[in-house]
């Protein structure tokens, strides 16, 4: 089995706020997107976990923004560029093939292009697309454990063509609709229902396919309308929409997205709580 992780980190951060890629923003004094790569490679310190990613026979591919431009840089901006293009000779310092790939507009533009590179090594390698896994992750997901990596490889090595790992939610979830105008002024929203609460998972990364999935998926979301298409915001939604089966595997608390500074703060408090 062929391996390929897509480490999606052309965001540019919009709710953190930062002003600079939410992959270069620092926590504890080394990038979201180096943590991210702490499951593949091991982290520097030694740590626990030893890294998943077997060097000479993986591939790794960084989907960064586009370098920004360098009349108008500031310092902190070019400091955030380097800091992520320093993730290639790390990369390459553990024995990996690396390639990369410029983000696009959405994060499903970001996938795509990183999965173009995967198909490209795959046709140089003549790797068979059938028996390629490829792992997609967002590098907004820095604390996510090597071993929610394995479990997702490990299925799609199996024969699941799309897997998602997942976590049980912990909030009543409800299902909500706008209120009509004959409603009355008391709230802009009105609840519709409440799906029981057992069968809601969260769903976090990295998510695996088989490239040939990916492959009939992307070819499939072309001959979609643009709004049809804009819809399936992950590549897990696509395999629904063909009726593919979606396996869950158990996810884990520490793969929490960073979206907010509330979720810098506690990802900071897991990395010390691991310290002591
Ligand atoms: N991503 C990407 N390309 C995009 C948008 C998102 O590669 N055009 C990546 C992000 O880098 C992140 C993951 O997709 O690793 C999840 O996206 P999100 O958490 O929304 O990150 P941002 O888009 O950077 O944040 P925001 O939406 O607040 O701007
Ligand atoms: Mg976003």
């Amino acid at each position: 089995q062929h391996r390929a992780f897509v480490m999606v980190a052309a965001g540019s951060g919009t709710r953190l706020g930062y002003g600079i890629p939410k992959a270069a923003v620092l926590l504890e004094g080394r990038s979201l997107l180096d943590h991210a790569l702490d499951a593949l490679t091991g982290s520097p310190e030694g740590g626990r976990d030893r890294g998943i990613a077997r060097p000479g026979q993986d591939l790794v591919i960084l989907v960064l923004p586009a370098e920004p431009d360098a009349a108008d840089l500031t310092t902190q901006e070019r400091a955030a560029h380097e800091r992520l293009t320093s993730a290639v000779p790390r990369l390459r310092g553990a024995g990996l093939a690396v390639l990369t790939a410029r983000g696009g507009t959405t994060r499903s533009a970001s996938v795509r292009a990183g999965v173009e590179r995967v198909s490209e090594h795959a046709a140089r390698e003549g790797w068979q697309h059938e028996g390629t896994a490829v792992l997609i992750h967002d590098a907004a997901r820095p604390l996510t454990p090597p071993e929610v990596f394995l479990r997702v490889a490990e299925a799609v090595a199996a024969g699941a063509p799309a897997v998602v790992p997942a976590v049980p939610v912990s909030d009543t979830i409800k299902h909500v609709r706008p209120s009509g105008p004959s409603e009355g002024p008391a709230a802009a929203e009105r609840v519709q229902s409440t799906p029981a609460r057992s069968q809601l998972r969260a769903v976090q990364t990295p998510q695996g396919f088989s490239l040939a999935f990916l492959t009939a998926a992307f070819e499939h979301i072309q001959d979609l309308p643009d709004a049809e298409a804009e819809k399936l915001t992950d590549e897990a939604m696509i395999a629904e929409d063909l009726g593919t089966p979606v396996s869950v595997v158990p996810g884990h608390t520490r793969a929490l997205k960073v979206t907010t500074e509330t979720d810098l703060i506690t990802a900071r408090a897991l990395l010390q709580h691991e310290e002591t």
